[in-house]
């Protein structure tokens, strides 16, 4: 067997290994093994990349190439160990850049070794020119597109810019503008391949993604973690095209296709139209008031709390992004165990954004053992609310936020949520009265119903377990 032919076949076998990957990682159950198949899947591809390039190229290049390769693992793994899960969607939304920023590398280099070197002999036939051109043109624009959006996205989740939507005046028509001067560039390109006009493309590339994530609100940013996601996916198919890499190719239309049915189902759940999300916030327009209900709110002691659940026959907890940060899973679970015992049926809502990544509470549910059939989908329990003796909203805010329902001039207006106080009792957990992620007042805290149980969350729900 060739050395060429032997890549092929593990390339084979890594492609397999992706695709049941995926399918392992779409079940908690299984999410372990999916993993592991990962891995396998990668490193057989690198060792059989690595090996046949080995073949071309002088040994130092080869000794450079492992270098930066341990190099690379070092930080991925130290990066990896010391993250936090709340910090998760960030690192996520930094790796997809680098996917962005190394398919522009490809590109550029692309060019320089094939268009710019038209006198010298290439690899690619004359006849081909043309589909190369293209494969630069585009390759280099979904990459710089991912890139800039990636930044944009890592820069508002891990709050070092604000994330309210940016509104230019007419960026839909500055959206459709940015293509139509890309259809224009490409065309170009291809038909008199330079410098400046790649150089243009890039440009372009880089404010268009730019603008189309800055232009997304708060409460939309999951749905765009998920297609930076996939443009990531396509950003490393159109690599895999100018590299000649069939694995490349494969893996990239897998990312690129999980990650856009993934942003669809998320769209579904959150009542988005996934068209107006990956153009960039369209159809938000005139939304963008922060919700200026205000009120008086009422204040509980873990001690009535305690009171409250002792006498209640039926308890739903709905936790969001509060209880990861305080780590409050265990005591929760813990505050479980206990009302079981004391006979209270008690079950978990889980609202689909509700955390910063998707399955977020669940991941942090089943870490701290609590068992899988008492913890239900947003659909699931929605119409039993009104039958709940007390519903315990844990750190969340606008998973529960009735103006998604009640005010059509929200930032988060149709986004379904969690109708927890239809409840004959509400008690909120959290710090403060200041907002959620969206950045918007919620109405939920004034209501005659609702109770607030101001401090962190863990430390409320030892003190409500001691009580009991
Ligand atoms: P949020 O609306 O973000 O609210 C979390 C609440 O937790 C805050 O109001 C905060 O209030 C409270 N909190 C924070 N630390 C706490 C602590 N130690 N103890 C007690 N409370 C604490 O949460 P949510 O309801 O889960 O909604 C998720 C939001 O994130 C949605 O807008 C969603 O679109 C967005 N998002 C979701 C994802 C995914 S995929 N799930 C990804 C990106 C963004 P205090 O500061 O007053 O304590």
């Amino acid at each position: 067997m060739t050395a060429v032919s032997a890549a092929a076949a593990a390339y084979i076998v890594s492609g397999l290994l992706f695709v049941l990957s995926l399918a392992g990682l779409s079940r908690h159950e299984t999410a372990k093994s999916g993993n592991a198949f990962g891995i396998a899947g990668m490193a057989i591809a690198l060792a059989a990349t690595v090996g046949l390039a080995a073949r071309s190229i002088e040994a130092a290049a080869v000794g450079l190439i492992v270098v930066a390769m341990a190099g690379g693992a070092a930080i991925g793994l130290w990066r990896a160990r010391r993250v936090a899960m709340t910090g998760m969607p960030e690192l996520i939304a930094l790796l997809h850049s680098f996917v962005g920023l190394a398919a522009v590398l490809v590109g550029w280099n692309g060019y320089l070794s094939v268009e710019a070197d038209a006198g010298e002999q290439t690899e690619v036939p004359a006849g081909l020119l043309g589909i190369h051109s293209a494969e630069v043109g585009i390759g280099v624009f979904i990459g710089a597109v991912t890139l800039t959006g990636s930044i944009v996205a890592f820069l508002k989740l891990s709050a070092r810019i604000k994330s309210n939507p940016l509104m230019l005046p007419g960026r839909n028509w500055l959206n459709l503008g940015a293509l139509v001067a890309f259809a224009a560039l490409t065309v170009a390109f291809v038909v008199a391949p330079s410098l400046g006009v790649l150089a243009a493309i890039t440009v372009l590339a880089l404010a268009l993604g730019w603008h189309l994530v800055a232009s997304i609100g708060g409460g939309d940013m999951p749905v765009v973690v998920s297609m930076l996601n996939s443009y990531s996916g396509w950003a490393a198919a159109a690599s895999g095209f100018l590299l000649d890499n069939d694995l490349l190719i494969i893996t990239g239309a897998l990312v690129g296709s999980s990650g856009a049915y993934l942003s669809y189902i998320m769209c579904r759940a959150m009542n988005r139209s996934f068209l107006s999300v990956i153009a960039g916030g369209f159809g938000n327009e005139g939304s963008t008031a922060s919700g200026t209900e205000d009120g008086e709110h009422t204040e509980i002691t873990a001690e009535e709390v305690a009171q409250l659940l002792r006498d209640a026959g039926s308890v739903v907890i709905t936790p969001g992004y509060g209880m990861a940060v305080a780590h409050a899973q265990y005591p929760v679970a813990e505050l479980t165990r206990t009302l079981s015992e004391k006979g209270v049926a008690v079950r978990f809502g889980i609202h689909p954004v509700a955390g910063r990544l998707p399955g977020h509470m669940n991941v942090l549910l089943a870490e701290a053992k609590v068992p899988y059939d008492i913890v239900l989908e947003m659909d699931e329990i929605n119409d039993d609310l009104a039958k709940t003796d007390v519903v315990l909203v844990i750190g969340a805010n606008d998973t529960v936020n009735p103006a998604a329902l009640e005010d059509p001039g929200s930032p988060i207006a149709g986004m379904p949520v969690l109708q927890v106080w239809e409840a004959e009792h509400v008690v909120v957990f959290k710090r403060s009265m200041s907002t959620g992620y969206a950045g918007v007042q919620n109405p939920l805290f004034f209501r005659e119903n609702t109770r607030m149980l101001f401090g962190d969350a863990r430390e409320r729900v030892e003190d409500i377990l001691k009580a009991l």
